[in-house]
């Protein structure tokens, strides 16, 4: 992947990129000065322009009125300020509407209306000719503006269409994959319950059937549905490409959400940017957010990414919407830039006086200059100054978990044993585990490059490749250390269970045989015995929601179910192969015994965090040839002490330690401790 022109983005904001989405056309010129007067004083070095704007860009069809949008930047500009331009796909104006069929339809088939956004269809020719016709207009009058440093393309793609237009081009695109009729039907396996198709007139997109559904078609719907929204974005990025190849583009992710493989469009953007929303009431919801920033590291293999959305304070779009305190904001502002974000920026820059949003958070709030949220938002903005070699740098990550969103779409899909499943949450019970260890990891899938690493955790893989299987067995036998837990390697790419059950792709690997599975009923715990062999294990632990039952065949037990049908038998297992070791998880682990069972993993490969501390202070290094950069962040509302192992300067308070200092972090205290690197 070409790093270039994220770097040129770098190089350009001489630092970290500091500011949000900003609203212009909903404030008056007296109000756009004081905006750049507070944008200076907070070292606001970029805004995000134009997301929401196509109505006061082209009040009518093919009629454009950019004069306000010259105005905007240009004053942006003389102060400094530059640009992230939008194209205003994701809400396109009420005159675009007048032809519905550029409306998407739900799945119960009802047209939605305007008054929000995101209502377009994504095959409507109209739809697409008219926002590709705007971006082309962005890209002529802007091309040459010194202001423009990214583009932005639309936001949050996610349009989930049933529309008659949808239907043709999934048809199409099934004919494309499979070629012919018969093997749509074999690999859609429609022998089952009569639904053998005799003609491509009869193939439909998903909509509302009677009762259950073909999980193999909603499955090719979900990609389909990820490759539809690819093609809107990959037209508009090529024709801003041509018109400005010196200036990267991006689209804003959300890691979690579920109809976009982001994997594969990280390949089309120039730097992955991410809109992330940690609830501050949640327990643990750093810890989540430490994963997504991890994922969109990882997507462009360790490319420095974007933070181009997260609140000052509170949402609005949830029941409850608690503020986030100004400690907590700055926390996780540097948290991202831990993980290898090379910018903090905000939705949104002044907090709106109507509109569904209005009561969402702003680096502006609506009480001003008074508020808490401002005073934070300005010191952040200082702050992050100090802090501007830090862009380009790196993070070297010896572990990894996969995330697989093919594999999401397929196990959350119908009726399996276990309909109460979330991808999401079992990902996220086996990466809280991997964090307490304290390493640094990547989040990969199964058909990257395993080499790097010496440890790979491995979540209900359900959904299999061959190639998948193989690259596993080959990372094991050559020294690799992975965990890999239950409901995994149950199905080929077209759902179809991988016979003889279960896991033949794995067998080799975990050196075992899984017989069976079943579910627990919900409340469930069968109590584990744990094998003393492993000494760091607690030597109990129970056992929840699901349960494998293992025939062992080179592999040993670690830990076996202590009571029940399979009393005796085990469900955690140990296989050593070639140069490498292999744990099978064959139910849900306690909290306790999934991080023991990690850290033996961990420590077994001989990978080690990059500093020793307490388990609720995250340390994370970014590293430059010559730099090193440890991140020290506390998440706990408790002062924390941490050794250092290397003398250093903290970057935000200019306090210099030497090697075996001890340093304190205040409640939800950042530190930023720089070092010249002696080490290769
Ligand atoms: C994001 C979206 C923004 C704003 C924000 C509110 O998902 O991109 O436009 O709505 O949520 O938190």
């Amino acid at each position: 992947m070409n790093d270039e022109l994220s770097a040129t983005l770098t190089r350009r904001m001489g630092g970290i990129a500091y500011g949000g989405d900003y609203n212009p056309e909903q404030w008056d010129r007296a109000t756009w000065v004081d905006d750049v007067r507070l944008m200076c004083e907070a070292g606001v070095n970029l805004v995000t322009i134009g997301v929401f704007s196509w109505s006061s860009l082209e009040p009518h069809d093919g009629h454009f009125t950019f004069g306000w949008l010259d105005e905007i930047i240009d004053l942006l500009w003389s102060n400094g300020i530059a640009v992230d331009l939008a194209t205003p796909n994701a809400a396109p104006p009420p005159w675009l509407a007048e032809n519905p069929d550029t409306l998407l339809v739900e799945r119960d088939g009802r047209r939605v209306s305007i008054g929000s956004r995101g209502h377009f269809c994504p095959s409507s020719e109209l739809y697409r000719d008219r926002s590709r016709r705007i971006a082309s207009a962005l890209a002529e009058r802007y091309q040459s503006h010194p202001a423009i440093a990214l583009w932005h393309i639309g936001n949050e793609y996610h349009a989930h269409c049933f529309c008659d237009t949808c239907d043709a081009r999934f048809r199409g695109w099934l004919q494309q994959k499979y070629g012919s009729l018969e093997e749509l039907n074999d690999c859609w396996g429609t022998t089952f319950w009569s639904q053998g198709y005799d003609s491509w007139d009869q193939v439909h997109l998903p909509t509302k059937v009677r009762g259950h559904v073909n999980p193999t078609r909603e499955l090719d719907f979900s990609r389909f549905t990820s490759e539809v929204q690819r093609e809107l974005f990959l037209a508009e990025r090529d024709l801003l490409r041509a018109a400005t190849p010196g200036i990267p583009i991006t689209t804003n992710f959300m890691a979690f959400f579920p109809l976009i493989d982001y994997r594969r469009w990280a390949e089309d953007v120039d730097v992955v940017s991410l809109d992330m929303y940690p609830d501050p009431a949640a327990p643990g919801s750093l810890i989540e957010a430490a994963f997504q920033y991890d994922l969109m590291r990882s997507l462009r293999h360790g490319q420095p990414w974007l933070l181009l959305e997260q609140a000052s304070s509170a949402v609005s779009q949830w029941r409850v919407n608690v503020a986030k305190s100004p400690e907590r904001m700055r926390l996780g502002s540097y948290q991202a830039v831990a993980r290898g974000a090379d910018s903090v920026m905000f939705f949104q820059w002044r907090a709106s006086r109507y509109g569904h949003e209005k009561f969402h958070s702003a680096m502006v709030p609506h009480g001003g200059e008074s508020t808490d949220t401002w005073r934070a938002v300005r010191a952040l903005g200082q702050e992050l100054d100090t802090l501007r070699d830090v862009p380009g740098s790196r993070i070297r990550a010896e572990a990894a978990i996969v995330w697989d969103w093919d594999n999401k779409w397929a196990v959350e899909g119908a009726a399996h044993p276990l309909n109460s499943f979330s991808y999401r949450d079992v990902v996220m019970e086996h990466y809280r585990a991997l964090w307490r260890t304290g390493v640094h990891a990547e989040v990969i899938s199964l058909a990257d490059d395993l080499t790097a690493y010496r440890v790979l955790v491995v979540p209900n893989q359900y959904l299999l490749r061959q190639d998948s299987a193989d690259a596993l067995r080959r990372f094991v036998e050559n020294g690799g250390h992975v965990l890999v837990s239950y409901f995994s390697g149950i199905v080929d790419e077209h759902d179809h269970v991988a016979l003889p059950g279960y896991a033949p792709g794995l067998r080799e690997t975990i050196g075992a045989h899984v017989r069976d599975v079943t579910a627990m009923p919900e409340g469930e715990a069968i109590p584990l015995v744990v094998s003393m062999e492993m000494a760091d294990l607690p030597v109990s632990g129970a056992a929840t929601r699901w349960q494998d039952d293992i025939a062992l065949e080179t592999a040993t037990a670690l830990a076996s179910y202590g009571s029940g049908r399979f009393a005796g038998r085990p469900a955690v297992t140990e296989n050593r192969l070639g140069a490498g070791r292999a744990i099978y998880v064959g139910t849900t682990l306690d909290e306790g015994l999934l991080e023991a069972v990690m850290s033996d993993l961990v420590e077994t490969a001989g990978v080690r965090p990059p500093l020793s501390a307490p388990t609720d202070v995250e340390v994370v290094e970014r590293r430059t040839e010559a730099a090193s950069y440890l991140f020290a962040l506390n998440h706990s509302d408790q002062s924390r002490n941490v050794v250092l192992e290397r003398e250093a300067i903290d970057r935000l308070t200019g306090v210099a330690y030497s090697s075996g200092d001890t340093l304190e972090l205040g409640p939800q205290g950042v530190a930023v401790l720089f070092s010249a690197r002696i080490e290769a």
